[in-house]
């Protein structure tokens, strides 16, 4: 069985997750190759393989093409560093490409602090995708959260590297 860990991230909150998302994996005997996008599309998951899919909530759901951009341009401004998986496409692209393989999945991703009905979650956007292309959610989806400033909330990697271990249980 193989775990691919897909990300979209800009800032490089999101791509943190998914790499503590895989440790916790590794540290239950599961292990999980974290690929961005761009490294996604080069080496398409095969059948069988086990997605677990994340990216930033923009505009309370998924990014698209220019939220992606409109980041880019506001990193300076904010004192932000852009991280390397940026070039690559969104999770929406990603997902619309995706073949209608089935198999199991989960989502996850990073929003500000607050009550979920207020910031929205690109990860029940991205269940509802995988759903779409048969794939069986085998957890929640899971939000892990940010600080106004844009910083992980400490505590958020060691929870999503516990997600990983319990998630390794439920495969
Ligand atoms: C263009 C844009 C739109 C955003 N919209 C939302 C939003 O609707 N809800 C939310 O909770 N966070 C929103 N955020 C905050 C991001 O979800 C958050 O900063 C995330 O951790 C960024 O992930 P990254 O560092 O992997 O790019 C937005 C950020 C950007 C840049």
């Amino acid at each position: 069985m193989t775990v691919l860990v897909v990300y979209e991230s800009v800032y490089g909150n999101t791509h943190r997750i998914a790499e503590a998302i895989g440790r916790g994996l590794a540290e239950a005997g599961v292990p999980a190759q974290v690929r961005s996008t761009a490294e996604a599309e080069r080496h398409p998951p095969a059948a069988g393989d086990v997605l677990v899919v994340g990216a930033p909530t923009h505009g309370h759901g998924l990014s698209r093409e220019n939220s992606r951009e409109q980041a880019v341009r506001d990193a300076s401004r904010h004192d932000l560093e852009v991280d390397d998986a940026a070039a690559g496409p969104g999770v929406r692209e990603w997902l619309a490409a995706l073949g209608a393989e089935g198999g199991r999945a989960t989502a996850f991703d990073t929003r500000v602090k607050g009550p979920a009905m207020l910031t929205g979650r690109a990860s029940q956007k991205i269940a509802r995708a995988l759903e779409e292309h048969h794939y069986e959610l085998v957890a929640q989806p899971e939000s892990f959260l940010v600080t106004m400033g844009n910083d992980l909330v400490p505590g958020e990697e060691d929870r999503a590297r516990r997600w990983g271990r319990d998630l390794a249980a439920a495969l």
